[in-house]
């Protein structure tokens, strides 16, 4: 018999990728605790652009470039599953990303990119300057744009509120539970708040920018630091909008099905978990906006935010069992992708929990390969 505060799996962060985690582990049949330090998805996961640029952040190929891939193809099944569990829409739209080259340098390399996306077999199309103009007027003049269609975005706040929404049907979920230390042994873990503690067979760490912290008891350390990122809305007046999500070396402006367009972002290291807005970095993503989509200068301004990404050693993530402490599984690092790798890290977790063997692409993502990596001792 279970008692009280015992479980069969404990997940600690209640971001998108915690509550996807806590969520899918809940419809396996296990009970299960999600512990959030703060309110479900209000850290990273909820200020967010949503894109979701499997081709568009990954800038070589590699076993990151597959995984992305991978979680994207997930993406029409995993909202229209949201939506039935909770009736929430997370407003997926595959709209293609446009990313442009605002200088003959950034010709040569969109273009390679777009080589080898094709050669392995991914959609990348060139599209010539005029035609930019023409499909999106707002855009100063540019020197061409690599267009990748299967691309898209999601609403973050939508999926981070959806899939807290969807974990608290299936699981027990406690918000200001602040988690202090993990302990493992051969049979059980215990997992410590300042006031409870709680056992189960296995512990999930899917604590964003806080995952180090909450594993130091386990002397497992993945490197990770928040990288604070600004961000905010506007709302087109006239009649030129934005039909495509458009991302320039710098900035990049993401349209949202209510109208908006959410415009990101700084990528500020070493600020600590300071999510303060500045005067500064929004000036600097305003002039940015106005050279690049001098048509949308008479928009309205609707509000600024940040986030802390869960930056990492080695800027990739990290998903599985930690060595040493096989109960205690992590999902963490997912630095500039985490919303676009939630449907399938949940998948990973859940798999690896149960035991089964990993395919070989996941493999490259296993706690150990990214220690080794972080030490220098092994490459992809
Ligand atoms: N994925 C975009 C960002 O992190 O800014």
């Amino acid at each position: 018999m279970r008692l009280a505060n015992s479980y069969d799996v404990i997940v600690v962060g209640g971001g998108a990728i915690g509550s996807a985690i806590a969520w899918r582990l809940g419809q396996t049949g296990r009970k299960v605790l999600l512990l959030e330090r703060g309110q479900i998805g209000q850290e990273a996961s909820s200020a967010a652009a949503g894109m979701l640029g499997a081709q568009l952040e990954v800038k070589e190929p590699g076993p990151f470039y597959h995984l992305c891939l991978e979680s994207r193809s997930l993406y029409p099944r995993f909202s229209m599953e949201l939506f039935e569990e909770t009736g929430i829409d997370i407003e997926y739209t595959r709209n293609g990303i446009l990313q442009v080259a605002t200088c003959e340098g950034e010709v040569e390399v969109l273009q390679e990119r777009m080589r080898w996306q094709t050669a392995d077999g991914g959609r990348a199309e060139w599209i010539p300057s005029t035609l930019v103009a023409e499909l999106e007027p707002a855009l100063a003049p540019v020197h061409g744009a690599l267009f990748l269609p299967e691309d898209g975005n999601v609403f973050a706040p939508r999926v981070a509120c959806a899939v807290g929404v969807a974990a608290k049907k299936r699981c027990t979920v406690l918000e200001g539970a602040d988690v202090t230390d993990i302990q493992s042994t051969g049979t059980h873990v215990v997992v410590h708040t300042p006031t409870d503690s709680f056992t189960a067979d296995t512990a999930v760490v899917a604590a964003g920018a806080w995952a180090d912290k909450i594993l130091q008891g386990s002397g497992v350390q993945f490197g990770i630091a928040p990288v604070k990122g600004q961000l905010f809305s506007i709302r087109p007046t006239g009649n030129i909008r934005l039909t495509k999500t458009v991302f320039s070396d710098d900035i990049y402006l993401v349209p949202k099905r209510n109208g908006s367009i959410v415009v990101g972002a700084t990528e500020e290291h070493g600020a600590g978990y300071n999510r303060t807005v500045t005067m500064e970095a929004l000036h600097e993503l305003f002039s940015r906006v106005q050279s690049i989509a001098p048509g949308l200068s008479d928009a309205q301004f609707e509000r600024a935010w940040s986030g802390l990404r869960p930056g990492s050693a080695t800027g990739f993530p990290a998903i599985g069992p930690i060595p040493g402490h096989p109960r205690i599984h992590v999902a963490v690092g997912h630095f500039r992708n985490g919303i676009l790798l939630t449907p399938l890290t949940a998948k990973m977790v859940v798999h690896s929990i149960e035991g089964n063997p990993a395919p070989e692409l996941w493999s490259a993502f296993r706690p150990e390969v990214h220690l080794a990596m972080k030490e220098g001792h092994a490459t992809w």
